[in-house]
């Protein structure tokens, strides 16, 4: 009785340790040239935006807006977020030499995901 338990202890953990493994390549393995733009966002933008788009300690030194503020989102228009992302403004730095247009343009579009919907 002992040695069976064990025999499913170690088929469970190795079905958890599959699913797992299943889970992660399905979410990083299938990617390819593909844009991430949370990658990016988290790579190039969260040292001052933070990973939610609400901003760190570094990003508010430097006047960044919450970016996942709906009512600032409504301000913006899609242009001028690529504008800006592209050619920098104020102390947000420029990346149209560092990134390609495709990924400024899933970059912007990611930022527009950080607000939360707005409820009528
Ligand atoms: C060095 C810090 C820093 C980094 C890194 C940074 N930003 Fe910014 N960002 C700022 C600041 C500061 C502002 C506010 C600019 C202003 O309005 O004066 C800003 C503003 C913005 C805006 C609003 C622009 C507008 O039109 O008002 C967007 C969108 C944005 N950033 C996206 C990004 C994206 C996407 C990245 C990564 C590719 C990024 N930022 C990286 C500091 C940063």
């Amino acid at each position: 009785m002992k040695c069976r338990r064990k025999i499913w202890v170690y088929i469970t953990s190795m079905c958890i340790v599959a699913g797992l493994y299943a889970g992660y390549s399905s979410v990083y393995g299938q990617e390819g040239e593909e844009i991430n733009p949370k990658k990016l966002f988290e790579y190039h933008c969260a040292t001052c935006h933070g990973d939610d788009g609400k901003g760190t300690k570094r990003g508010h030194e430097l006047k960044a807006p919450n970016l996942a503020d709906a009512n600032w989102q409504a301000t913006k228009k899609d242009e001028e977020l690529l504008n800006s992302i592209t050619n920098g403004k104020n102390k947000m730095p420029r990346w149209g030499e560092k990134l390609k247009a495709e990924e400024i343009q899933a970059l912007a579009r990611y930022v527009r995901k950080l607000a939360p919907k707005k409820r009528e």
